[in-house]
Formats: C-alpha cells, sequence, structure tokens
C-alpha cells in the first residue's frame, strides 16, 4: 500500500521532471528559429494554463491507481543527476541541426546502406532528429527530446497503458504470461512493465540496432526481457501465442497499410483471452477543443504520416484488424486504446 512517504516522493519528482523538461523547451523556444505562419487553416488550441492542469490530472489519476494498490509507484529510471546533464548536453548540441532541418536546409537521409532490408518508409529524418532511427547519436537524445515535447509527461502517458493491464492481470498469474512491445524504442515502456510484473516474460521488437542497445543498457541484463531486431508489420511470433501485446507512440509513424498490417499481426499472435493496448497521440475529436494542436504538429515536426493519423480512429482501424475495443483513457496529448479478441 502506498504510504505518505510515497506520495511525497512521487509529487517532488514528478514535479521536478516537468521543472527539468519544461525548462529546455522554453530554453530550445529562445535558441530556435522562429517557423513561418501557417498557411492552412488551424482548429482551436488550448492555453498554456488549461493543459498545465490536465497534464497535473493524468498524474493524478495515476497516484490514485497506485494508492487504490492497482499501480506500483513508479522508479525513477535514471536517478543519476550526471547522466540527465550529459543527455541535457547533448540534446541542446544537436538542437542547430534539428532546427536547419526545420527550415530545410538540411536533406541528409539518416545512415545505412539501402538494401540493408529497411524499408523506405523507415529512412527518414522524423521529427527532425539527427540520423532518423538509426544512431547511437539518435538513441542517446530520443527520450530527451520526447520528454522535452511534453514538457515531463511522456513516461506518465506511456504508463497510462499499464492500468488495462493492472486490471486484466487480476486473477493471472504473471509468471505463465508472455508480452511484447512492439516499437519498443528505447524501452522506458518495457522497463516499467517488467518493474511492475518482474515475473512475466517481456519482448522489446524495433527495427532500429541502437535503440535497442540504449533499451537493454536501461533495463539491465534480465532473461525476463528479451530485445529482438523485427518488423511491426511481421511479427516473428506464432498465431495465438502472446498474452499482452503493447505500443507506445508507434502507430502514427507508419503509413497508412504498414499500420493496418501491424494491427492485424498483433491481433494474430494475441491469444484469444489476451489484451492488447496501444499509446500514441490523441487523433481529431478525441478532444475537438485541441484539434488546432493536430493541425500544427506535422507543421513543426518533421511527421510524414501523422495527419492521416490523426484524421482516423485507432479504436476502428483495431476493430478492422480483428480486435474489439474495451477501453480508453485520454492522457494529456495521447489516448490509450485497449483491445482483446
Ligand atoms: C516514436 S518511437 C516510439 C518508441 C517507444 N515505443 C516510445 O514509447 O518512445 C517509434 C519507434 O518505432 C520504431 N519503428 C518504426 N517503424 C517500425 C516498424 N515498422 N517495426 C518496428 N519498429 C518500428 C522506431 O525504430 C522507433 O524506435
Amino acid at each position: 500500500m502506498a504510504s505518505a512517504l510515497d506520495r511525497l516522493t512521487y509529487a517532488a519528482r514528478q514535479t521536478a521532471r516537468v521543472a527539468w523538461y519544461a525548462g529546455h523547451y522554453a530554453a530550445g523556444r529562445r535558441l530556435l528559429k522562429p517557423m513561418p505562419k501557417p498557411d492552412f487553416p488551424v482548429g482551436p488550441t488550448p492555453s498554456r494554463d488549461e493543459l498545465t492542469k490536465d497534464m497535473r490530472a493524468v498524474f493524478e489519476r495515476e497516484w490514485q491507481d497506485i494508492k487504490a494498490g492497482l499501480l506500483p509507484v513508479p522508479r525513477s529510471l535514471s536517478f543519476d543527476p550526471g547522466e540527465f546533464l550529459r543527455r541535457s548536453v547533448l540534446y541542446f548540441r544537436d538542437l542547430p541541426q534539428v532546427d536547419a532541418r526545420r527550415h530545410g536546409q538540411s536533406e541528409e537521409l539518416p545512415p545505412g546502406e539501402q538494401g540493408d532490408g529497411l524499408p523506405d518508409y523507415y529512412r527518414q529524418n522524423f521529427h527532425f532528429q539527427s540520423d532518423g532511427w538509426l544512431s547511437e547519436h539518435s538513441a542517446a537524445i530520443y527520450d530527451t527530446q520526447v520528454e522535452v515535447l511534453f514538457t515531463g509527461a511522456a513516461d506518465v502517458m506511456r504508463r497510462r497503458a499499464m492500468k488495462p493491464i493492472a486490471e486484466w492481470m487480476v486473477g493471472r498469474s504473471q509468471r505463465h504470461l508472455a508480452g511484447l512491445d512492439v516499437g519498443c524504442g528505447t524501452g522506458r515502456l518495457l522497463a516499467f512493465l517488467h518493474d511492475a510484473w518482474p515475473g512475466m516474460k517481456f519482448t522489446g521488437l524495433d527495427l532500429s540496432p541502437p535503440y535497442l542497445v540504449e533499451a537493454r543498457r536501461l533495463i539491465g541484463r534480465t532473461a525476463r526481457v528479451k530485445l529482438i531486431e523485427g518488423a511491426a508489420e511481421k511479427l516473428p511470433f506464432d498465431y495465438a501465442s502472446l498474452d499482452l501485446v503493447v505500443s507506445s507512440f508507434l502507430m502514427h509513424e507508419l503509413p497508412e497499410t504498414i499500420r493496418q498490417q501491424a494491427l492485424a499481426e498483433m491481433a494474430r499472435v494475441l491469444k484469444p483471452d489476451g489484451l492488447v493496448v496501444i499509446v500514441d497521440s490523441i487523433q481529431r475529436g478525441d478532444q475537438p477543443s485541441w484539434n488546432g494542436l493536430i493541425d500544427l504538429f506535422p507543421h513543426y515536426f518533421h511527421e510524414p504520416y501523422y495527419a492521416e493519423y490523426a484524421n482516423g480512429s485507432v479504436e476502428a482501424w483495431g476493430e478492422a484488424a480483428g480486435l474489439k475495443p474495451i477501453a480508453s483513457e485520454r492522457a494529456f496529448l495521447s489516448k490509450i486504446a485497449a483491445f482483446n479478441r
């Protein structure tokens, strides 16, 4: 059961994270050259106050689930202040390159060789980030970039996937369960899942070898978490072989046909009583008074598939892939959609 000290530690840790990344966001805005104003219609956008309140409400919901004994108190994945600083320096050093790409002054493609098996849709500078998904440098600064974008709320949005998982877990023995994180990236959601259910076997799958190396570094050596190179649209698992499939912030990075194949693959590998949980950006209509954010996002960040993603529905795509939507939560700028078969 969570104690008063747990509450204090949780609040202090989350407040410090938000302050740290909000500081990066503010400093970054001053360093970046302003982008030209959008020349297309932009829907309504929330005020900064409204966004802050909404973000706080997500932390509060997580705390209530911790207090109710549904979720564990999340540990800080890195305690080392030197590590935070090192990543911060890397992030700021890289900003001028990101800015040049934002203003169309640089068009280099990520490293690697054509013909190495990686699909063309994948080999791009997503978010204008240096090296796309394809270098150690990119893997080392990705988490900072995402947390700056979400002002310290990226991890808590990922962790909201754990609520439907915890509810589904009731009456199940974790030692007999196998889970998969599709597009696990640097492994943050996997690390939280492994902390919460250390007896369960997890696999993290991603197309990027350097991101998998970063995930291993974060999670540590454990036979309970395997990390493998692979494609979401061709999962190397048998029909009905997994109990749990999760995926965070992958759907909006995929072209339509690949995304639908990936969802169909998740449905194929899931056991009949299994659970799929998808975390990704809100879509148009999830919070209509924020639709302008959805319009602006691909204008400021290189997100080739986001506009198409944002105009659809993860729930409907899941259904088309043979999954049944059972729960959904909007958590700040993300939504969490849970499905069974
Ligand atoms: C936006 S990141 C999300 C990473 C992580 N899940 C998170 O919560 O931060 C997208 C990740 O998906 C991976 N990815 C993109 N397309 C993929 C595909 N077709 N199959 C497997 N991984 C893919 C990328 O390498 C990258 O690590």
